[in-house]
């Protein structure tokens, strides 16, 4: 038996103005998606953006309803959104922002399980690493590639 140890490499922002141009222009896209959430029942509202080779952004915002899980979360909204009107097109990048009753969290917004398999499989399919963006009202987080977010990820591509 061995005990191995896995380092995860991740940047840290400490604000918006600080990221590289097409990560700010994408963050912002998500702080706009956060305006289609709707959370009548967590009051948390989260925003999506992902951005595809050719520079097309899709937004995508949380959706929840009456019978709970039902609704879905705002990464996968615009993932499968992306995929459904530009199936050809790999992704890229996506950004991840989140607030509670309107103001953002201090803490980067961080996707759910369900999340990240689904990113690690657009990830394969795009065939490079997906740029993942997390942050709202305090430091940013960027990781390149699924990865980083999920090791040991199942896939059977
Ligand atoms: N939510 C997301 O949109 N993304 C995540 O990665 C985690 C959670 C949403 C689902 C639900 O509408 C609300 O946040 C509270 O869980």
């Amino acid at each position: 038996m061995e005990k191995k140890t896995l380092t995860i490499p991740y940047e840290e922002y400490s604000s918006i103005e600080e990221l590289p141009s097409e990560d700010r222009a994408l963050l912002e896209a998500a702080i706009d998606a956060m305006k289609g959430s709707y959370a009548p029942y967590s009051h948390f509202n989260v925003g999506a953006a992902v951005r595809l080779e050719d520079g097309t952004v899709v937004k995508g915002a949380n959706q929840e309803n009456a019978a709970y899980p039902s609704g879905l979360c705002a990464e996968r909204t615009a993932m499968f959104a992306a995929s459904s009107q530009y199936p050809k097109v790999p992704m890229e990048a996506l950004a991840v922002v989140c607030a509670r009753d309107g103001s953002l969290m201090i803490n980067p917004g961080s996707p759910c399980g369900a999340c990240r398999q689904v990113m690690s499989q657009y990830e394969r399919l795009s065939r490079k690493p997906l740029r993942i963006i997390l942050g709202s009202g305090g430091p940013i987080l960027v990781f390149t590639g699924v990865e980083s977010l999920m090791p040991f990820m199942f896939n059977d591509l």
